[in-house]
């Protein structure tokens, strides 16, 4: 019986060139606004880390404002993606490290920005990452989560996580803006800024992308197609199967250590 974590790996690892040429992946305007935000920081961060980074498209885009950048994931073969992307857009300063999110082998406070995007619906505990990543985050840098966001309905919510799961097994849950706000302020971090966009999933490449089984794809036809009034509106399903997601931006920083002698 194999672990999520070998399924993340047997889903992933063969997928890197679909993810590297994935168009939702390479572009959206969360990548535009995590780039203004990392530019316009007031201390230029001289150490980054990107959580699953996968083919690499959020490391790419935040690598020319930061020193230098260290993009993390489980999967080689998106490693080895990033490292091609990288020497293509003559990119210096990425460098790549096989790792999860939960279990980070860095000191207290190494980095002075700590990303990831598209990546935590997939760990299996996310409380466990948010509080390594806030670890190993210095105190006064900055934390910038990008993920599906999980609509508030709990009708809608249901209906998107099973699609999710029949899409991909090793999609583990999208959260509300709600459940990150009590995530992100458990590990510690608190909220600068949060932004939202719609994102349209184009159903082909969106089971392509992860090789869906005929057997699921047909489950998935199946849920949309009998999916009720408010499910079809809230997610946006068209008739090829196509839908919305909300996508979502959390903008963070650590508190600095309280003043040593003020008490
Ligand atoms: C959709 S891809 C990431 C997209 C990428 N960040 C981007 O900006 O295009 C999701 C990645 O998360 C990685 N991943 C899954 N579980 C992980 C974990 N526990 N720790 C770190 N990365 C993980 C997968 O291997 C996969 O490469």
């Amino acid at each position: 019986m194999r672990s999520h974590d070998q399924t993340v790996h047997s889903q992933f690892d063969p997928q890197a060139e679909a993810y590297r040429h994935s168009a939702v992946h390479a572009a959206g305007p969360d990548l535009d606004y995590a780039r203004t935000l990392v530019a316009s920081t007031v201390a230029r961060p001289e150490r980054a880390l990107d959580l699953g980074c996968g083919a690499g498209h959020l490391s790419f885009a935040l690598a020319p404002y930061v020193g230098h950048l260290l993009a993390l994931d489980p999967s080689p073969n998106m490693l080895a993606a990033v490292v091609r992307g990288a020497q293509e857009r003559g990119l210096r300063g990425i460098d790549v490290q096989a790792g999860s999110a939960q279990s980070l082998p860095y000191r207290d406070g190494t980095f002075s920005l700590v990303c990831t995007r598209y990546s935590a619906h997939h760990w299996g505990r996310l409380e466990d990452a948010l509080r390594e990543a806030a670890r190993v985050l210095r105190p006064g840098g900055h934390a910038l989560i990008i993920d599906v966001i999980a609509p508030d309905s709990a009708l809608a919510d249901t209906h998107l996580q099973a699609l999710e799961l029949l899409r991909d097994v090793s999609h583990v849950r999208n959260r509300s803006v709600r459940e990150w706000r009590e995530l992100l302020g458990a590990a510690g971090l608190l909220e600068k800024c949060c932004r939202q966009w719609p994102l349209r999933i184009e159903f082909a490449p969106w089971i392509a992308r992860m090789r869906t089984p005929a057997t699921h794809v047909a489950a998935i036809r199946s849920l949309q197609a009998g999916a009720p009034r408010e499910v079809r509106e809230a997610l946006a399903i068209e008739t090829d199967g196509s839908f919305m997601l909300q996508t979502g931006l959390f903008w963070l920083t650590k508190p600095p250590h309280p003043a040593s002698g003020l008490r």
